[in-house]
């Protein structure tokens, strides 16, 4: 079984994580913050300037949708953790270090961005927020599995995937063009940080098969959202699933089953003992994924019940809508078929490998694009 240390393996990575670098400049669109938030809607606050105090009455978003909104802004709030454990992991230098400030500099945008749009609009009270601001950030944030680089790529690479989920279904949620641009803009950006992580994790996994699919296997079993340690989150990721926006089945059907198919982790053949173990964990894991997400299905009437008129689903545009995605099933004992030798993924032209063909239409839409989908806000200006 092939090991390696997290200095060999950042060395290794190196020279892919150059072309991937190269290639999300080349597709990342620059966009302005301060275009999509609808000013003409606001007023001076209380204080300094003498303006009207925030009142509830003022908020005008399902509450639901104020709920991820917050919870969405607070997390891209601790960016300054994130920059500190990614950092920690990969360095400052060369390409790695090329990657994180400008993964910092996009990801700075969302925060700035979502609370003027939330303070414009007087959607939350703008004092509570800036106190839990303070007691979040003050928090601070440190992924919570082992301290190796497999296992910070492994959460990254899902991290996006879910953060572009709940942005995106955020936005259709709200239904008010202005939000519903904003969010769309900023899932836009999620999107390629996805696409970068999960394509540095298919290379790792190339370079330490065994180990990458127990470190993504440790990370997905135990995975939280990093805006987990929020006062009262769990009440407010109720009331997300009540809506729709984010819960158990479009954790599975949207973020776990693409990215363990998209990085053929099931499929991996020829494996040591180590990584076929990993694999049969992984296996199983799914398995309980898929019944959680069942479990909750079952749990929908009573949502209703107790949130009336909170669990309809966002409306999702024709062309993005996602099928069902047929239920992963762990190989039966005995069923080696699974890890049966292939050829690898053939190398691009760019000299990494290649992901695997999308078994998935749902792969397809979280595959780079060259000009993001436009926002409802960019539309309307053409
Ligand atoms: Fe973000
Ligand atoms: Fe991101």
């Amino acid at each position: 079984m092939k090991t390696i240390g997290d200095p060999g393996l950042l060395r290794e990575l190196e020279p892919c994580v150059a072309r991937y670098v190269d290639r999300h400049l080349r597709t990342s669109r620059m966009w302005f913050p301060h275009q999509y938030v609808p000013w003409s809607t606001g007023s001076d606050f209380d204080g300094p300037l003498g303006g009207e105090p925030w009142d509830p009455g003022q908020a005008a978003l399902p509450a639901a949708v104020r709920d991820a909104m917050v919870v969405n802004l607070l997390t891209e709030d601790n960016l300054p953790s994130y920059h500190l454990e990614i950092v920690r992991h990969v360095g400052r230098d060369g390409p790695w270090g090329t990657w994180v400030h400008r993964w910092t500099a996009e990801e700075d945008r969302h925060s700035h961005a979502l609370r003027a749009y939330l303070t414009a609009t007087r959607s939350v009270d703008p004092i509570a927020l800036e106190e839990e601001r303070m007691r979040h950030v003050s928090t601070g944030f440190r992924f919570d599995h082992d301290d190796s680089l497999l296992s910070a790529l492994s959460y990254v690479a899902v991290q996006e995937l879910a953060t572009r989920v709940a942005h995106r279904n955020t936005g259709r949620a709200c239904r008010e063009p202005a939000g519903a641009g904003l969010l769309a803009r900023i899932a836009a950006d999620e999107n390629l940080h996805m696409v970068f992580y999960r394509d540095v994790c298919s290379q790792a996994l190339e370079l330490a098969p065994e180990a990458f699919i127990r470190a993504f296997t440790d990370v997905l079993t135990s995975f939280r959202m990093p805006g987990h340690t929020l006062r009262g989150y769990g009440a407010r990721a109720g009331r997300i699933a009540a809506f729709g926006i984010f819960d158990p089945r479009i954790h599975h059907d949207q973020v776990v089953v693409p990215l363990v198919r998209s990085l053929g982790l099931l499929e991996r053949g020829a494996l040591h003992p180590e990584g076929a173990r990993a694999q049969d964990d992984l296996g199983r894991h799914l398995e309980d994924s898929a019944d959680r997400a069942d479990r909750f299905d079952r749990l929908r009437p009573r949502l209703a019940r107790r949130h009336p008129g909170g669990t309809e689903r966002p409306a999702a545009a024709p062309e993005q809508a996602f099928p069902t995605i047929p239920r992963v099933r762990r190989p039966a004992p005995g069923d080696t078929a699974h890890r049966a030798a292939r050829p690898g993924p053939a190398a691009a032209d760019d000299g990494c490998p290649s992901l695997p063909p999308p078994v998935h239409p749902l792969d397809r839409d979280n595959g780079p694009r060259p000009h993001p989908p436009e926002s409802e806000n960019d539309a309307r200006r053409t």
